[in-house]
């Protein structure tokens, strides 16, 4: 077996974030205000065989956990083939994905059959109407749904994501504490992050995540040991809630000194971060099954030059246009 992967500053990955599609049906204000629209020249997404090729180069590294994302992943035709094909490379021991939500209440139990272990869900309000203006679907509803079945088709864990946004959702705290006292699920608030396309929008609504803990730790929660492989949330639990409240700051020091993740962009760029790069094309090496071990080799030596934080304190992030372009 390969030594783990590594990076300069010593830093061990077991996790790849794995993108589908740049391609999203909502149009959420931080995200895709206007919809998304293909950039001219953009080359077509990995197919199912480059996919697996990667999927099996990473895990050769040592690499146990992919999580699927976009965009919104389940718009692709053969969502499902994919999913299969990366839960059965071998090392691969748990399939998480990140969706809007859209489809999850009719397709949850199909999803969870096709190999994916665990569901991030985007919801942003739990006010219908405020749902409307974030995303630009009434859809709370079924998203809502959407949770309770993929509860009944057991996922292995559901996480709730809420970008936190100024005037816009930062007063339904309570709301959202009452919804996670009574479920088995972490809801997770993003402070939302600047990229060159939403500036005015950032400048607007960042609001800094330090608020909501120190709204939570007053109201009796407290903050959770780290589970293994756990990503940049940082999460409480309160003895009378079932569920738990996380909070993504990468605004915050450090943040990014436990990093564990490495990026495949829908269109096989290869990014060592989320902000900072422009990726480097892995896809040449992903024709034939025999270059599997030149593949390895180019992702030992470019994982090694992975820069120690982002950028998003130098006034312009200047790194990266909407998340969904690199699957966030
Ligand atoms: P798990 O730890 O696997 O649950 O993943 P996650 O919470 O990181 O994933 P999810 O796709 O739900 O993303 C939640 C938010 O975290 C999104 O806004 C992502 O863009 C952001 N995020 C995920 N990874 C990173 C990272 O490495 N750096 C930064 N700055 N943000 C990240
Ligand atoms: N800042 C913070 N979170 C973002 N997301 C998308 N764009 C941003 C941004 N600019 C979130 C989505 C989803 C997750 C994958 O990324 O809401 O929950
Ligand atoms: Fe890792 Fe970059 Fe995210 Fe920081 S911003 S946690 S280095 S991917």
């Amino acid at each position: 077996r390969r030594p783990r992967l590594r990076d300069g500053l010593g830093r061990r990955f077991e996790y790849l974030r794995l993108s589908l599609t740049e391609v999203c049906n909502f149009r959420c204000s931080y995200c895709l205000p206007d919809g998304y629209r293909r950039p001219c020249g953009k080359s077509a997404e990995l197919t199912v065989e480059e996919i697996e090729r990667a999927v099996r180069a990473f895990a050769e590294l040592g690499l146990w956990k992919v999580r699927l994302t976009g965009g919104e992943p389940t718009i692709r035709r053969d969502f499902e083939d994919v999913a299969r094909a990366v839960s059965a490379v071998s090392g691969i021991r748990r399939v998480a994905m990140t969706t809007n939500g859209y489809r999850l209440a009719e397709r949850a139990q199909r999803w969870r059959d096709a190999g994916v272990d665990a569901l991030n869900i985007s919801v942003d309000s739990l006010d219908p109407e405020r749902f409307l203006a974030i995303t630009g679907h009434d859809r709370l509803g079924e998203v809502l749904a959407g949770i309770d079945a993929a509860r009944d088709a057991g996922f292995s864990s559901i996480k709730l994501n809420a970008v936190l946004m100024r005037g816009v959702n930062d007063d339904e705290l309570d709301a959202m504490i009452r919804f996670v006292t009574a479920r088995d699920l972490s809801l997770r608030f993003i402070e939302v992050m600047r990229t060159n396309d939403n500036a005015a929008f950032f400048a607007e609504r960042h609001v800094p995540g330090e608020s909501v803990v120190e709204q939570l730790q007053a109201a009796g929660w407290q903050r959770l040991p780290r589970e293994d492989g756990a990503g940049p949330a940082v999460e409480f639990g309160h003895p009378e809630a079932r569920g738990r409240i996380g909070i993504i700051a990468p605004y915050a020091k450090d943040f990014c000194a436990d990093c564990n993740r490495l990026r495949l962009g829908s269109d096989g760029k290869f990014h060592l971060c989320l902000f900072g790069d422009g990726g480097f094309d892995l896809r040449d090496l992903l024709q034939s099954d025999s270059q599997q071990d030149e593949l390895v080799a180019r992702i030992v030596a470019l994982t090694r030059g992975k820069a120690p934080g982002h950028r998003l304190h130098q006034g312009n992030s200047g790194a990266t246009p909407h998340l969904a372009s690199i699957g966030g």
